[in-house]
């Protein structure tokens, strides 16, 4: 049978140049292991290189913040705004490398969900609107979110150009292979295009079609910012870390228009994530977020995460449209998924006492990964 045709989760991809050996990726996974300063730290290097060395084909970092202004969301958390930085992603990059991986950056502005920042005593968001729930324990916060101040347009040129200013030092100075724009899970992209976070009336607000403009006009600074021969894609989702069950009012016209609108930005993938990424997207409508995302956008590669931990699933989100599939908790608890799975063996069981208290890299994660063999 044709591999083009129907994939399976070991065969190659090509991504706009780069050369995946398989389809795993590993989901961007905030671990709030890097200094006070947001450097990334040796345990890092280890971390990551470890997923390398488990036969990922691709790894996308933790969510790092793109400016010294308002986009820090936690306190741990990596940034890519400075020197300092950006040649402490180049040891982990390098060591990725080293184990025959690839890495992308996620690159994060937190909007009103930030819970800690150093540069900035207040939050800002599309309207001053208090964010739904309570600050995340596993980030060490506590309470309600504070209510953000609603952004100036001049401000969100400058939260533009700060993604613009990251992705540049993160293909110039350490050495990542490509970018992901995080526009989902309620941090600041995914308030704009939220109905209920974004009741502004100027050119940002409004339609569904002007509450993608800050994600559309992201991408198109970013990819400004790197040339066309660098991997650069989006991340969506319609639950929030802040509201797991929300669903986009307009449907699947809605996806329609989220899904083309990025697409002509000139990005190459959608990372496309739910709770559990085969269930139908809205009601009345069996086609899951997948599938409305490659039917609106046939031409890029499309990574499909949410619950497909379990190889079959895994392997049935390629049926369904997905060209990749990313894991997050599976990957924490298996950094060798793709190892173990090649080989038939069934990959362990999340165990969530993993991020207890605190979502830190732990000292037996470091452990598990030395144990891996170099994937070739
Ligand atoms: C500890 C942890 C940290 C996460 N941090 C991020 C993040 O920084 N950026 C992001 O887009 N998603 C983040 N997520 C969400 C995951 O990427 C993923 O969407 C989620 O775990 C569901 O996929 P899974 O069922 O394979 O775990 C995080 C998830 C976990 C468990």
């Amino acid at each position: 049978m044709n591999a083009q045709a129907r994939p399976t989760l070991f065969d190659p991809l090509d991504l706009n140049g780069l050369a995946l050996p398989n389809r795993l990726v590993v989901a961007p996974m905030t671990r709030i292991s890097a200094t006070p300063e947001g450097v990334p730290t040796p345990t890092m290097v280890d971390y990551y290189a470890g997923f390398a060395r488990g036969g990922f084909g691709l790894i996308v970092t933790e969510g790092s913040y793109t400016d010294r202004a308002y986009a820090q969301g936690y306190a741990g958390q990596p940034g890519l705004t400075d020197m300092e930085q950006a040649r402490a992603w180049r040891a982990v990059t390098d060591a990725v490398h080293a184990a025959g991986g690839r890495i992308f950056v996620q690159l994060m502005h937190a909007g009103a969900l930030s819970q800690a920042n150093r540069f900035r005593n207040e939050t800002v968001g599309p309207s001053a609107i208090a964010p739904k729930g309570m600050q995340m324990g596993v980030y060490r916060g506590k309470g309600p979110y504070r209510t953000p101040r609603a952004i100036a347009p001049h401000e969100i040129d400058a939260a533009i150009a700060g993604f613009a200013e990251a992705a540049r030092l993160a293909r110039d100075v350490a050495g990542f292979d490509g970018i992901e724009i995080h526009g989902a899970n309620g941090y600041l992209l995914d308030e704009f295009l939220t109905d209920y976070t974004n009741r502004r009336d100027d050119a940002w607000g409004g339609p569904i079609g002007n509450r993608i403009r800050l994600a559309e006009q992201t991408a198109r600074a970013v990819r400004g910012a790197v040339g066309d021969g660098f991997p650069v894609g989006v991340r969506i989702s319609q639950g929030k870390v802040n509201d797991f069950t929300h669903k986009w009012a307009e449907g699947a016209e809605g996806a329609a228009i989220v899904f083309g609108r990025l697409a002509e930005t000139g990005i190459d993938f959608l990372h496309v994530t739910e709770f559990e990424a085969w269930q139908p997207a809205f009601p009345g409508d069996a086609r899951s977020l997948v599938r409305h995302a490659r039917l609106a956008a046939p031409h890029l590669t499309v990574i499909a995460n949410g619950g497909l931990h379990e190889p079959a699933r895994a392997q049935d989100a390629l049926a369904d449209g997905a060209d990749l599939v990313a894991l997050g908790r599976g990957a924490l608890a298996n950094p060798d998924w793709p190892g173990r799975v090649a080989q038939g063996i069934a990959p362990r069981p999340f165990d969530p006492a993993l991020l207890s208290p605190f979502g830190e890299i732990k000292p037996a994660e470091l452990r598990m990964r030395e144990a891996l063999p170099l994937v070739a």
